[in-house]
């Protein structure tokens, strides 16, 4: 069989453009897609009286003749068949003879790629949110095994103030909870259909695009059937989402590798998801967390060249979209195999709570405190500040730290200091006096792990409701 295009055509296509031109080595991912909306489709034109019901039967065993061929991987495509659209029809051809030709009648490869990739789309984004909340769920129990542990906070990577390691794992839960919260809401976007746009204008067809929505779980149709065949606004925002995504793994990412240095030594990732040194025995690499982190740079990567794609793309469509798949296919395959291995690391890591109680205890993160502390008795807080900076540069030079001085000591930056600074700046006291809602104190920490399960919980029902559904 010549192309399902070749009537035009007084000669065969150069094997090279041929080549440049096709999309099957790639859009092949999207058979079960591409069958999914031809099924719908000819249901609705059986159903519409536009093809007589005999060849709608044919034509729907056909097509699950050639979706059971494609699984078992028996089906052979053809690059001169170009995308998975047309050599899924001619292998339909193949299988029930050219009544199989009648699928395509009011529609068009431009109307049928975007919903192919709707329904992809919307199927992935659950997958990855359901992925996010186990995400979640790993930092929320390894934050309740850690309610008491103490660490030095950063800014700058400089210690700044004694934190509680659970609430530094919740800052992550929040992240990823938002980003859980975009995926979800990126939702309404992506579940429109397209289908019924034809190649741009609509079609002479009496077709009904409501049935088919209906029929493939859509909660709509798009408005304008330019629109409908032009839009990848919802590829670009799963890209934005994903390039989101994956900033907060790497900035996780980065945070896991400093920890497991020697030098830090707050956490060590389990054997499971690390590798070793072809040369080194004594190495252990945290290679999961690099490899997150680097291939951040591909997912922003995706986005930027969707968006440079479409950007000056006059209405409707043009062959320029084709390019919209790789990109998007990469990114979930990217992100899904970076979540799939986020949840089970963070799950398995060990924290060494006594390294991180060392840390704090060696260090003038409870500065702050003290400059509080004479802020408490009435000295303005720019002239305590300044007392302070005195005292830790004194301990500096002589090799102390502020819980090692003598009240005498302590008596010579400001007669205002009394025997209750010692208490002031235990570890735990510093931490349990930052008692403001979403601060670091313990019944502070308690009381965000229970929201963030609550509000987890919440989420899950979407993904629960979603994939019975789909
Ligand atoms: N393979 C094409 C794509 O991915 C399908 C749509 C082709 N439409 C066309 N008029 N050539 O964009």
């Amino acid at each position: 069989m010549s192309k399902l295009w070749g009537g035009r055509f007084t000669k065969g296509t150069n094997k090279l453009v041929e080549e440049y031109t096709a999309s099957i080595g790639f859009d092949k991912a999207l058979a079960e897609e591409d069958v999914q909306g031809s099924l719908a489709h000819v249901t609705m034109l059986g159903k519409c009286g536009i093809l007589p019901q005999e060849d709608v039967e044919t034509i729907k065993q056909g097509l699950q003749k050639v979706l059971e061929k494609v699984r078992a991987g028996e089906v052979e495509f053809s690059v001169s068949d170009e995308d998975i659209h047309m050599n899924i029809e001619k292998h339909l051809i193949q299988e029930i003879g050219p009544v199989g030709g009648k699928l395509h009648t009011g529609r068009s490869r431009n109307d049928q790629v975007a919903t192919d990739m709707h329904l992809y789309l919307r199927n992935r984004v659950v997958e990855l949110t359901d992925l996010l909340h186990g995400l979640q769920e790993a930092l929320i129990t390894q934050a309740k095994d850690n309610v008491e542990t103490i660490l030095p906070g950063y800014t700058h990577l400089q210690r700044a103030q004694p934190i509680l390691f659970a609430h530094h794992l919740l800052a992550y839960v929040s992240m990823f909870r938002r980003d859980a919260e975009r995926l979800t809401d990126s939702y309404k976007r992506i579940n429109v259909l397209p289908l019924g746009a034809g190649a741009l204008a609509g079609t002479t067809f009496p077709i009904d695009r409501h049935f088919v929505a209906e029929q493939l779980g859509f909660d709509g149709v798009y408005e304008n059937s330019l629109d409908a065949v032009s839009d990848r606004d919802f590829i670009v925002e799963f890209l934005a989402n994903a390039s989101l995504i994956m900033t907060h793994l790497s900035r996780l990412s980065e945070e896991l590798v400093l920890w497991s240095s020697t030098e830090f030594s707050f956490v060590e990732l389990d054997d499971a998801f690390c590798t070793g040194s072809s040369i080194m025995p004594q190495k252990k690499n945290p290679d999961v967390p690099e490899l997150v982190r680097g291939k951040t740079g591909r997912v922003y990567g995706n986005l930027i060249g969707l968006l440079t794609v479409l950007k000056s793309l006059p209405l409707a469509y043009n062959k320029d979209m084709q390019e919209d798949k790789e990109g998007m296919f990469d990114t979930v395959a990217t992100l899904t195999g970076a979540l799939q291995l986020f949840a089970p690391m963070i799950a398995t890591m060990k924290v060494n709570k006594g390294r991180m109680r060392e840390a704090v205890n060696t260090d003038f993160s409870n500065a702050t405190d003290i400059a509080d502390f004479l802020v408490g008795k009435g000295l303005p807080f720019r002239q305590a500040h300044e007392v302070i900076g005195k005292t830790v540069l004194y301990c500096i030079n002589e090799g102390k730290f502020l819980l090692d001085l003598t009240l005498d000591e302590f008596k010579q930056f400001s007669p205002l200091f009394d025997e209750n600074i010692y208490a002031v700046l235990q570890p735990e006291a510093v931490v349990n006096a930052r008692n403001v809602y979403g601060g670091t104190a313990t019944v502070q920490v308690q009381a965000a792990i229970g929201r963030a399960e609550d509000s987890l919980l919440e989420a899950k029902k979407w993904v629960t409701e979603l994939a019975a559904k789909l």
